[in-house]
């Protein structure tokens, strides 16, 4: 892509970005704003891959390379000198951003099941949502789960059925296109570089590296290939006597269209049990999709009904009905 046409239309999706996050990432925005106005920038951008060029892949490579450009200027420096080593990991790394945070929303779906439980996850990247009874919780303040490093908060409203304790989990597989090892220093570099800069970094930091130390111990069993694809080999390895559960999260926005529908139809033929986190819409039955599939909250669901609106980063549960 070198037309005008071309660098303005990235142009505009770096403008669109500034605007979604400022409020999580002033510094990100500012970024983002800056290289829209940067054609120097736009023009390296435009010489990668469609799927290449969005912002959280070109900040999150530079962070892994340099640190968290300080301004405008110091991010079109960076390009200009290092632009072979940051094409080369923008082609070889993606978006994989592992919040375990969402546990916090998919715990009372899970708990809701007849244990013990099999997870299986889809787009699992390092698996950090594979350890949901490992983690404890804080709803508006009540304790659930065992002490430890990972603690994760979460505001409710309605009839959100907390649980009294976390659910038995005696399988952890996982299904990614490229999984993410936390027991490599790479891995785990770039799972950190991908964590926006700004207010709530530091605890996000601090609750990746705990969850990161408790895979580490007790590794999921992760799969690579596609979700579709890859999910037969994943079932396969429940071990008898326990209840096999799809689970995904921050997943289907990434799966084209028509592969989006013959994994949910996929899903609801199996017998499994099936727990989603997703943009609205990306499960038929639970809204109207967001532009690009992600929005302001994701729907929690079980077995495709839906259940609750939840922050994307599972911070807070809203109960339907
Ligand atoms: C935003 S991350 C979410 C990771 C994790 N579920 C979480 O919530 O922390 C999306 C993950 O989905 C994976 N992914 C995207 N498309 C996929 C596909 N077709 N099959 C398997 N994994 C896929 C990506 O590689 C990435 O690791």
């Amino acid at each position: 892509m070198t037309d005008d046409a071309g660098q303005e239309r990235l142009a505009a999706g770096y403008r669109a970005f500034a605007g979604e996050s400022a409020g999580e990432s002033p510094r990100y925005s500012a970024l983002a704003a800056a290289v829209a106005g940067d054609r120097d920038v736009l023009a390296f951008l435009a010489d990668l891959p469609a799927g290449k060029r969005h912002p959280t892949l070109l900040l999150a490579a530079l962070r892994f390379l340099g640190g968290v450009p300080a301004d405008g200027a110091e991010l079109h420096d960076r390009v200009a000198a290092d632009a072979e080593r940051l094409r080369a990991t923008v082609l070889d790394r993606a978006t994989q951003t592992n919040e375990p945070a969402r546990c916090a929303a998919l715990l009372p779906a899970l708990a809701a099941i007849d244990g013990p439980l099999a997870l299986v996850e889809v787009g699992a990247s390092a698996g950090l949502c594979l350890y949901p009874d490992r983690y404890g919780y804080r709803y508006d303040g009540r304790p659930v789960g065992p002490p430890g490093p990972v603690l994760l908060r979460c505001t409710t409203s309605g009839a959100v059925p907390v649980p009294a304790a976390v659910p038995e989990v005696v399988a952890r597989i996982g299904v990614d296109l490229a999984p993410l090892d936390v027991t490599d220093p790479d891995d785990l570099a770039w799972l950190r570089a991908l964590v926006w800069p700004g207010p709530v970094e530091a605890e996000r930091l601090q609750r990746l590296d705990a969850a990161a130390a408790i895979a580490a111990q007790e590794p999921p069993q992760l799969l690579t290939g596609d979700l579709l694809d890859r999910l037969p080999d994943a079932l396969a390895l429940v071990p008898a006597g326990a209840t096999p559960v799809v689970l995904h999260t921050a997943v289907l926005p990434y799966v084209e269209a028509s592969r989006r529908a013959a994994f949910v139809e996929t899903v609801r033929g199996l017998p499994v049990r099936w727990v989603a986190q997703e943009g609205a819409g990306m499960v038929p039955g639970t809204g109207e999709p967001h532009p690009g599939g992600w929005g302001p909250y994701f729907v929690l669901s079980l077995d495709g009904r839906p259940l609750a609106h939840t922050a994307p980063h599972g911070g807070r549960v809203d109960w339907l009905g």
